[in-house]
């Protein structure tokens, strides 16, 4: 490829136009292929999967299990029926909560939260903590947002049953060390639920390798539609968890006093299942995996991060947070501007035609940890190109003065 040339821009219809999106972070924009995905379940086999025994729903439920052994390999679980369609990632991990950590836990027992928890990994947490009487403890973070292997001992001890961490912060970008963190949460006897929401799309993953017991991401975030997300579970674990939500195919039988659940996966997937999405989801796995390749998408995510660090060093008043390296942020560039509001950058920017996130981006406890009540945040990925980030930087360097400052 030239230098600057990106050859995947092109397969994404809503970035023909003059949009710079840089809010990948909050979702991704969407490939063709996974439009088309989705436009074909409806077009030619629409009708309720796992109930019909015609050619229509036979084969809605063939495309459904085919997304869900296309996630299963994405993510090197070891059998398909340890794949969940969910929602979302948040949903993922309210079943965690929900079905495991209500039923598990007890008073004395400990949770863990990373302190840089997206608050779809901590409020469920804080949930457990209050019915069953379970502490809920922190593990805290550097400034980077970085964990250090003593801040990981000190934090889970013997009274740990279940750790709660993102592989990749959502604000930070940081890269978190799970491998660290899930051998010491199983030294102590203690589950690992791992938030992939922000890793799933930059990185990829071997939850076997990982040895994680449950792991969350949404399909959003990674090109797929929205209202689609996974739940990857340990079988043994899975198989003891009584299910979420009731109702719909998720029955083997049912009598008038009690029922019996069906099994793997479908025993978590009640009412009609959202196997469009699945598809579509199924779709975005493989556009990433087989038309760009992590190794890829790496290279022009840190060429193009790299080059957002230069352009924004030196701005007057902006303060970057999270790692210095720029191979080390995950494509996401959080910062403030000394005097002047985060929602106001980003109203500024978006006059130019700029789309980036400003708020606390649904992890107050490390906003409060790094004392910055809000920031804005501009997420990189495989679309976009060097006249993004360009365009980004020159509109950035005007904010101040737009907004009454010198500069
Ligand atoms: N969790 C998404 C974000 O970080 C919405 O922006």
């Amino acid at each position: 490829m030239a230098d600057w040339e990106n050859p995947w821009r092109k397969d994404f219809p809503l970035l023909n136009g003059d949009t710079v999106y840089l809010d990948t972070a909050a979702t991704a924009q969407k490939p063709s292929c996974v439009l088309e995905a989705e436009r074909s379940f409806y077009e030619t086999c629409n009708a309720n999967p796992l109930r019909g025994f015609y050619a229509l729903s036979v084969e809605a439920t063939r495309r459904y299990e085919e997304a869900r052994q296309t996630v299963q390999k994405f993510l090197h679980a070891r059998k398909s029926t340890e794949i969940i369609f969910t929602r979302n990632a948040t949903e993922s991990l309210n079943l965690v909560a929900y079905s495991y950590g209500l039923n598990r836990l007890k008073p004395g027992d400990e949770i863990v939260a990373a302190i840089s928890e997206h608050h779809s990994n901590l409020l469920p947490w804080q949930m457990v903590a209050r019915q069953t009487g379970a502490r809920l403890r922190f593990l805290e973070c550097g400034p980077e947002g970085e964990f250090s292997s003593q801040s990981i001992r000190e934090a889970i001890g013997p009274r740990v049953k279940l750790v709660a961490a993102a592989q990749v912060s959502n604000v930070l970008g940081a890269v978190n060390p799970l491998e660290e963190i899930i051998a010491r949460a199983h030294a102590q006897g203690a589950v690992a639920v791992v938030d992939a929401a922000q890793s799933a799309p930059h990185m990829p993953i071997d939850v076997a390798a990982l040895d994680a017991d449950f792991l969350a991401f949404s399909g959003h975030k990674i090109m797929g539609p929205m209202g689609i997300g996974i739940l990857y579970g340990k079988e043994e674990l899975l198989e003891k968890m009584p299910p979420f939500l009731t109702g719909g195919e998720m029955i083997d039988a049912v009598h008038r006093d009690h029922a019996v659940w069906a099994p793997l996966p479908h025993k978590f997937e009640a009412g009609t299942v959202n196997a469009a999405g699945a598809a579509g989801l199924g779709a975005a796995l493989r556009y990433l995996q087989e038309s760009v390749g992590f190794d890829r998408l790496q290279r022009w995510t840190e060429k193009l991060t790299a080059l957002a660090v230069e352009e924004m060093t030196g701005i007057p008043g902006l303060r970057l947070l999270g790692p210095k390296a720029p191979e080390k942020r995950s494509g996401i560039l959080t910062f403030t501007l000394e005097g002047v509001h985060p929602h106001d950058v980003a109203a500024v920017l978006d006059a130019d035609g700029i789309a980036v996130r400003a708020g606390h981006h649904c992890a107050q406890p490390l906003m409060e940890y790094l004392k910055v009540p809000a920031a804005t945040r501009a997420s990189i990925y495989l679309y976009n190109t060097e006249e993004d980030i360009r365009r980004f930087a020159g509109s950035l360097r005007q904010v101040r003065r737009k907004m009454g400052y010198g500069a």
